[in-house]
């Protein structure tokens, strides 16, 4: 990894304390409402923000589906500069099983994107989890409402996002836009919005 961006990593992640929280023994800040999914993720994992120690898995976890053009690709350097967008489930050996990223978008929306869990360890309540952790961390952030696209239309609707229009967000179709122009191609998606309580 490039020195900047590890100097950067460090001083993103001073800018901003870490706040972890474990599964199902939650502190105050995050995972404090009722969260039926997590409640099938085991014990022993924590949910905390990404650190400087899981770029590489969390590099090789977001691009495994990006491959399928699941997700968008990233590289360690990306991952490196947003460390502290994203959110990470991580087991009791720091092996990264799950992960999501939150974009500000506007003042008041963020998109939450790159979620992804382990193949091997789908469907255990592990997406949810995470994703409901980084709609904690956008709360905290003063976000009140984030925004998905996805193929993954029953997770995101078990979660209680609301499938709605693109072009209500104009800068993601130019994204997409720009992406594609630049030869990465984009399967098409599903919008879910939700409103943050
Ligand atoms: C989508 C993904 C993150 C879901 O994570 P997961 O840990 O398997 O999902 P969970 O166990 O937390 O499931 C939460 C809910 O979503 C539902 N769900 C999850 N994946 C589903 C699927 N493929 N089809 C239908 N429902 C699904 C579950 O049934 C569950 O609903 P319930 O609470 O009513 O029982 C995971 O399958 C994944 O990594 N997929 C590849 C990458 C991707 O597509 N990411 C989404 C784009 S941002």
């Amino acid at each position: 990894m490039h020195p900047l961006s590890i100097y950067a990593l460090f001083v993103h992640n001073l800018a901003e304390p870490l706040l972890p929280f474990t599964a199902n023994t939650a502190g105050p800040a995050l995972l404090a409402e009722p969260c039926a999914p997590c409640s099938t993720a085991a014990p022993s994992v924590t949910v905390r923000r990404a650190q400087l120690v899981d770029v590489l898995q969390l590099c090789a976890l977001v691009n495994s589906y990006a491959a399928e053009k699941l997700l968008l690709p990233r590289s360690t350097e990306h991952i490196a500069l947003a460390l502290d967008n994203y959110t990470v489930t991580v087991d009791a050996g720091g092996r990264v099983l799950a992960c999501a990223a939150l974009t500000e978008y506007s003042p008041s929306i963020a998109e939450i994107s790159s979620v992804a869990v382990l193949r091997e360890l789908q469907g255990r309540g592990y997406g949810a989890q995470v994703v409901l952790a980084a709609e904690q961390v956008a709360r905290q952030r003063g976000f009140t409402h984030v925004f998905a696209m996805s193929l993954a239309e029953q997770f995101f609707l078990s979660l209680d996002y609301r499938p709605t229009p693109l072009h209500e967000y104009p800068e993601k179709v130019a994204r997409y836009s720009d992406l594609e122009a630049s030869g990465i191609e984009i399967l098409p998606k599903s919008c879910f919005r939700k409103a943050l309580a």
